[in-house]
């Protein structure tokens, strides 16, 4: 029985797959669409502001360093972007949250896709020491300030029957130790946006939300943080930024890259979770992590 129902959901999950790789992406559908991209000062956030620019869009981009959203504004324009424009934004203040929409609001005259992809935290990588202050700080900018974006920005959204893109990780839906914190913020993210679109569904609102499942990426930042401690390949943040971009334009409920090696440690969470933790507990480098 068990052995049928794993064969049946590997032949949904690869007909999913496929059916989604078929789906072509034409850059009529984004020119034109003003797009709010948070975290963008590097990483995939920066990656992200690209491909919309590729396709013409107008972006705002925010993150707390001015010099870099300078740059990757001018690149944006290089690109082709309709227009890019940044605002200087700490996500660690609510307040800041609010004015970023507002600045969209003012420059942009509304809002059509929402893309929450910023996230802080000490950098830290290492066995849970009790810091009540880190857990509260890291709650609040990378999932506290994503919900007050998101409800700044619902009427606009609206209005556009618009997009909603949020950025999660595989540590959003299975437990990963060493970053109790950012685990946490990511599962919150999950669980507060799947049901959000289940709302937006019964209400008949058509504003799509579409989580982003991501591995490890090759990001400066990811590399610098967990190099060391982790044996896992990372997958390059341009191809990542694209499949985020693509799946979000389409309207997908969700987008897992990269896919093969993250889809299948899903599958086997809720059938044979002591199997999964003793197969992700080998990915450690328990000497330079403790
Ligand atoms: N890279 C990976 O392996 C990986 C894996 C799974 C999921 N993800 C997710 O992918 C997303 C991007 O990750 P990344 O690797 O690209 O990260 P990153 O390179 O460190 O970029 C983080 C972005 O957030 C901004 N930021 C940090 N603290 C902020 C604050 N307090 N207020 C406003 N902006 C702030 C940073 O800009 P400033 O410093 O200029 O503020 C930067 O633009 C995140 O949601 C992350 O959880 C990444
Ligand atoms: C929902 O919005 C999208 C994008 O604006 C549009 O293409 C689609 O036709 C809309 N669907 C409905 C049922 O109105």
């Amino acid at each position: 029985m068990a052995a049928i129902r794993v064969l049946l959901s590997l032949f949904v999950g690869l007909s999913a797959y496929y059916f989604y790789s078929q789906e072509t992406l034409s850059a009529d559908i984004v020119r034109g669409k003003r797009v709010l991209v948070t975290g963008s000062s590097t990483g995939i956030g920066e990656q992200i502001a690209y491909e919309f620019a590729r396709m013409g869009a107008h972006l705002l981009l925010t993150a707390r360093r001015d010099q870099q959203l300078k740059e990757v504004a001018q690149k944006c324009l290089e690109l082709g972007a309709s227009s890019a424009r940044h605002v200087v934004a700490d996500m660690n203040n609510l307040v800041s949250a609010q004015n970023v929409i507002e600045e969209a609001r003012n420059k942009l005259g509304g809002l059509d896709y929402l893309v929450l992809n910023h996230v802080g935290g000490s950098g830290l990588f290492g066995a849970f020491r009790g810091d009540m202050a880190e857990v509260t700080r890291t709650m609040t900018v990378n999932f506290l300030s994503y919900v007050q974006l998101t409800l700044s920005a619902m009427t606009m959204l609206k209005e556009s029957q618009g997009s909603i893109i949020v950025i999660s990780s595989m540590s959003g839906r299975i437990a990963a130790p060493f970053n109790l914190p950012y685990c946490a913020s990511k599962f919150a993210l999950e669980g507060f946006y799947s049901s959000l679109r289940r709302e937006l569904h019964l209400q008949q609102t058509n504003l799509s939300i579409t989580v982003a499942v991501l591995g490890y990426i090759d990001t400066d930042s990811a590399l610098k943080i967990v190099g060391d401690k982790i044996i896992m390949k990372a997958s390059p943040k341009e191809e990542c930024a694209r499949e985020v971009v693509r799946a979000g334009v389409l309207r997908h409920r969700e987008v897992i890259y990269p896919y093969w090696s993250i889809k299948p440690f899903l599958l086997l969470k809720e059938w044979m979770p002591t199997l999964l933790e003793r197969f992700l507990d080998k990915y450690f480098i328990l000497e330079n992590i403790l």
